[in-house]
């Protein structure tokens, strides 16, 4: 297949891009090459370079900041993505798009389906949500997974910036009444992978296994342990440390739909965080 990946500079594209290389042809692209909110630039690259597939990883994703930035926020991922959409739609492709466990308000008790009812709680997801409707309005063909909590060995994420802080603070304290699920951009670029090979469109959750959820207090205590590192890590509530932005209070995601149509077996976040922090080392 050739495949056009979009946002090709940022943290999962970057993980994503060589797993698909090794079994197909890929178009990569930074957003200097196609800036997705122009609707004459998408036109124009998807007709000269005629991919089977799009797989967007190109998306305002500064959660805190899009509350001050509303406009950029739906500029990118609502409007942004309804060009790919059309686009799509026109030359008779699919859309592979990755969205986020933000479109839930997080009031449930127990792992969101891709059938339970969207709530976003923040503009990031309110925006996420309108990229999501787009293509379901416009395209038949589309795989829309969502996701939570990446992580990767390079970019700016919450594993990196724990490492950091345990090698300047001998003490760090942590959110744990956030519950949700970490995963590895290598783990989700095999899924994104595996599921545009499959053709089973519609819309998927993809994260680690991590048997109900976890904190990020419980993440950050997991990150200090591995690295060896003596960094005391202390629990705290989210009112203790506000942000701009409301974060859901509970978004686990519900793989069993991922795991029943692609085969695909999470692997669970312990395992997974262990292979980043091995590959972090080696790199
Ligand atoms: N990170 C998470 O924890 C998380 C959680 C759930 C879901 N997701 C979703 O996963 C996907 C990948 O996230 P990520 O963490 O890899 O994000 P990222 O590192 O911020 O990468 C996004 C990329 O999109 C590019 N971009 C921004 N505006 C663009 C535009 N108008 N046209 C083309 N490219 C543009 C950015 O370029 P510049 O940097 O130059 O602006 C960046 O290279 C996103 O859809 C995100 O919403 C992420």
């Amino acid at each position: 297949m050739k495949i056009l990946v979009t946002g090709g500079n940022g943290m999962l594209a970057q993980d994503l891009i060589p797993v698909l290389k090794e079994r197909h042809d890929v178009i990569p692209l930074t957003k200097k090459d196609l800036d997705i909110t122009s609707r004459d630039s998408v036109y124009t690259v998807l007709k000269n370079s005629k991919p089977d597939v799009v797989v967007n990883c190109a998306a305002y994703t500064q959660v805190d900041k899009a509350e001050e930035e509303r406009a950029q926020a739906f500029l990118v991922n609502g409007i942004g993505v309804q060009n790919l959409a059309i686009a799509c739609a026109d030359a008779k492709i699919p859309l592979c798009h990755i969205s986020t466990d933000y479109v839930f308000d997080g009031e449930n008790d127990k792992p969101y389906t891709p059938f339970d009812n969207t709530n976003p709680i923040n503009t990031y997801g309110k925006s996420k949500l309108a990229g999501e409707k787009y293509i379901q309005w416009i395209l038949d063909k589309f795989y829309i997974i969502r996701t939570s909590w990446l992580y990767s060995i390079r970019g700016n994420n919450f594993v990196l910036t724990i490492l950091r802080l345990s090698k300047e603070k001998p003490v760090i304290r942590i959110i744990n009444d956030q519950i949700g699920a970490p995963t590895s951009t290598m783990q989700l670029s095999e899924g994104i992978r595996k599921l545009i090979e499959s053709s089973a469109y519609g819309i998927y959750h993809l994260t680690d296994e991590t048997d109900g959820g976890i904190s990020w207090f419980d993440f950050a205590k997991e990150i200090v342990r591995v690295s060896g590192l003596k960094t005391e890590v202390i629990p705290v509530t989210t009112d203790e440390f506000p942000r701009p932005a409301k974060r859901p209070k509970y978004s686990v995601l519900d793989l069993e739909i991922t795991r029943l149509t692609l085969g695909f077996k999470p692997v669970h976040w312990k395992v997974a965080l262990g292979n980043s922090l091995y590959h972090l080392i080696k790199s």
